[in-house]
């Protein structure tokens, strides 16, 4: 039996983890949920979205997964996301970007993953008026936190049988906090055998491309892709990008990962406009259970999981309204647990 924290979250969070939920249970592992709410419900009750006893719950049971969190923009308090993945250091944001077959996109074999700085980079928190006239946000890159996450990225690449391991940069403008992360990607590749020359090492190589450079070449040639560790807010635009390439962003899941916690979740936000409709896909927080289920070693169920999606996409008769269907939220769970238990 686990504990694991969940946090429903708002909008889409409340249909689909409830779908999670579902899913994980077909498989029989015995998951105790701890239910915790954070986000918009709890603002007035305790003047935060992120009270104390979500962080408590987390610090106690170690894993959590988590639904969207509303976030408003240009005022109010700040992001749900961002202040937990300060909080319980989890520094490495992990975004497999996987296509499935019978899944409608431009591309039907793409298998790379982006790799994100969650806890500095233009995401630290530290903006300011200057009067009426400017607003300032200062981009912090430091060398502990460069060096965590490529050391992090270069164990994934290897780990995961990958060959190529891109860091993505745009130090050509910013020479001093991108010129960092780059020096320091060079360095920690060096250090862990990851070399620019192939010869050297004949299972996995690195190179680097400015981030601009980087989109296009996601658009134009996605399959040449392994491995891309970048710092905070390149990670957060171009898995957006990534999730356009595969059918949405109702499909990708992500893993924040720190030294003693992690907290998954689905890329996507609580979609304010679909709610309480029962037809959000939960493909994307269905597949950070997958993930969570092999972070804790249930790779049997985890299995399970990933074979009934392959197989409810490759049939192509209950999907989403995003995929191109019109099954709901709940027929489509529901037949994930009937591929589940017969297989
Ligand atoms: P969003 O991801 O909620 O929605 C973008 C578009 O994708 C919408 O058209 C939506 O209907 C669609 N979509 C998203 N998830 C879907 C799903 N599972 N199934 C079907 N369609 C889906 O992004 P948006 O509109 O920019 O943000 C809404 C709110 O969510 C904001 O308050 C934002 O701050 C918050 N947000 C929270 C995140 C989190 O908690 N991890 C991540 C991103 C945004």
């Amino acid at each position: 039996m686990y504990n694991i924290t969940l946090i429903p979250g708002d909008g889409i969070g409340l249909e689909v983890t409830k779908a999670m939920k579902k899913v994980v249970a077909s498989t029989g592992v015995q998951i105790e949920w701890e239910e915790v709410v954070a986000g918009e419900k709890v603002l007035e009750k305790y003047g935060t979205p992120l009270p104390e006893y979500v962080i408590d719950s987390i610090r106690k049971n170690k894993i959590a997964i988590k639904g969207p969190v509303t976030t408003p923009v240009g005022k109010g308090f700040r992001s749900v996301n961002v202040a937990l993945r300060k909080e319980l250091n989890l520094y490495a944001n992990v975004r497999p970007i996987k296509s499935f077959k019978g899944v409608k996109s431009k591309y039907s074999d793409l298998d790379f993953t982006i790799i994100r700085e969650n806890t500095e980079g233009l995401y630290a928190g530290i903006e300011h008026k200057i009067g009426d006239y400017a607003g300032e946000t200062i981009k912090i890159i430091t060398r502990p936190a460069c060096e965590k996450i490529v050391k992090f990225a270069c164990d994934y690449t290897k780990n995961n049988s990958y060959k190529r391991l891109t860091g993505v940069h745009k130090a050509n403008i910013m020479k001093i906090s991108d010129g960092l992360f780059l020096d320091i990607f060079n360095e920690v590749c060096d250090k862990n055998g990851i070399y620019i020359d192939m010869d050297k090492n004949d299972s996995v190589y690195r190179d680097n491309m400015i981030v601009d450079a980087t989109a296009m070449n996601l658009v134009l040639n996605p399959e040449k892709f392994d491995v891309l560790v970048m710092p905070n807010l390149y990670g957060d635009i171009l898995s957006d990008l990534g999730a356009g390439l595969v059918g949405g962003l109702g499909m990708i899941p992500s893993a924040n990962i720190g030294q003693e916690y992690a907290v998954f979740e689905a890329v996507h936000g609580s979609a304010p406009e679909i709610a309480g409709k029962n037809i959000a896909n939960p493909t994307a927080i269905i597949q950070s259970a997958v993930m969570m289920l092999k972070y804790i070693g249930e790779y049997n169920a985890a299995n399970k999981i990933e074979l009934a999606l392959q197989k409810i996409f490759e049939e192509g008769k209950v999907l989403t309204r995003d995929l191109g269907g019109n099954a709901s939220t709940s027929e489509f769970s529901d037949e994930l647990c009937r591929l589940i238990k017969i297989n």
